[in-house]
């Protein structure tokens, strides 16, 4: 009977894990959206599974599931010849956990069944690229992010390698699925960092928003998934042929000061923000889909969202296009620095020089809701595109 140990072994020196996909052979229906997203595809009765197929990796650009897992690994010295045999274990996991089956060797067979939404995505550090000598192979605007005047970063639970993410609707699934990447991928790296996160999206809301721990209604303004921009803003169009159709992934932990933001009265948190709490409406409108007026005034002539507000500070600008955010909150056992509980604000981007670092600088420099948070995590990873066919290669051919 083949053990796990076993199994790894031929994935190193054979390719197992592709070679027992390209056994089953299988393409899953549906995958390739004329929008250029992943689509969903109906397997189980009563439930709509994400595949582990398509044009982008699955669940980018798909409603956030309930709870995510991010692992960061840092690559093991002797396994630097060794990207594509790990792409392979891992792409042979990935296709099963997300299709409910158990692994090969499987210690674990009930749990890697689960039934339940589950997507699992990998992404490249720049640390990465410069410890394999491919820097040539970065993406366009792609780099480590840059210290800003806000932040209080960690390295411990800043930059990586590799990252794996995954989400979820069932936390002991994803617990499952968790652990059993980590023990695949050990021979390969060891784990940087680790970070749990829950969403809240809010039944109520059209636009897909969900409240963070400030109370606030987050997501209104967030690239849309079908609408006619989404394409150009998340997925890379220029750049290395591993990358077209792969994204961008910027990581930001922000600790939120809730003691003092609490001391705050209503109006002055409505405020910092420049939308209601109570629905995420603009100040001066009444609906969260109420166009966002920059130029109106108060009755009392000053700016309607005030000049420092967050909404204000953080427009894209007269041609860019809105960034795709999908932030989870956090609440860690033990605070890294302050506080224990914020935000792992997260955006999707086609070009990070051009989407994300200007806008940042922006932010650290004037937003006002600086005076209740603080980036204590950074990390940046660049997604490979999705794969057509369970044999294409999890790292989009970069390493193969
Ligand atoms: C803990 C930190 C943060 C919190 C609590 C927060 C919260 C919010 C909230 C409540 C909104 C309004 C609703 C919406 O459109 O989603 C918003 C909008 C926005 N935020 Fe943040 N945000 C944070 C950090 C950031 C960062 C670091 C960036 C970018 C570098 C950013 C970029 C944006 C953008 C682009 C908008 C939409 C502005 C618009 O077009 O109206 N946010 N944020």
């Amino acid at each position: 009977m083949s053990t796990r140990r076993t199994f790894i072994k031929g994935a190193l020196i054979g390719g197992a894990a592709a070679t027992a996909a390209m056994v089953t052979g299988e393409v899953v229906a549906g995958l390739a959206h004329p929008s250029g997203t992943s689509s969903p595809t109906p397997s189980e009765p009563g439930v709509n599974k994400l595949t582990p197929l398509g044009l982008n990796q699955p669940g980018i650009a798909s409603a956030p599931l309930k709870h995510t897992r991010l692992i960061a690994f840092d690559l093991k010295e002797t396994a630097e010849t060794a990207m594509s045999a790990w792409m392979s274990l891992l792409a042979d996991d990935i296709d099963r956990l997300m299709s409910s089956q158990p692994l090969l060797a499987d210690p674990q067979p009930e749990l890697s069944s689960l039934e339940g939404q589950i997507a699992i995505v990998v992404g490249f550090g720049p640390s990465l690229f410069k410890k394999l000598g491919i820097e040539d192979q970065q993406p366009l605007g792609f780099s480590e992010i840059p210290s800003f005047a806000i932040d209080n970063l960690q390295e411990k639970i800043s930059g990586g390698d590799v990252l794996l993410m995954l989400s979820g609707d069932d936390v002991l699934q994803l617990a499952n699925a968790e652990r059993a990447l980590i023990r695949d991928s050990s021979y390969f790296a060891s784990i940087r960092w680790q970070q749990s996160g829950f969403s809240s999206v809010q039944p109520d809301s059209s636009l897909g928003s969900q409240r963070n721990l400030m109370g606030q209604i987050d997501g209104t303004a967030s690239a849309k998934p079908g609408a006619a921009s989404f394409g150009d803003s998340v997925w890379a169009k220029r750049g290395p042929n591993w990358h077209m159709g792969g994204t961008t992934l910027v990581y930001r932990k922000i600790a939120m000061q809730l003691d003092t933001w609490d001391k705050l009265d209503h109006d002055d948190k409505e405020k910092v923000i420049g939308r209601k709490l109570s629905n995420g409406a603009p100040l001066n409108k009444s609906k969260e889909t109420d166009f966002l007026d920059l130029t109106a005034k108060s009755a009392n002539g000053l700016p309607a969202i005030p000049t420092f507000a967050h909404v204000r500070q953080a427009q894209a600008g007269e041609g860019k296009y809105p960034l795709f955010r999908k932030p989870f909150n956090y609440v860690d056992e033990i605070a890294e620095v302050g506080s224990s509980a914020g935000l792992l604000w997260m955006a999707y981007v086609g070009n990070m020089a051009e989407q994300y670092l200007p806008l940042q600088e922006k932010l650290a420099t004037f937003d006002l809701l600086n005076k209740w948070t603080q980036p204590i995590g950074s990390a940046v990873f660049a997604l490979p595109k999705g794969r057509l066919h369970k044999t294409d290669p999890l790292c989009g051919g970069l390493f193969s």
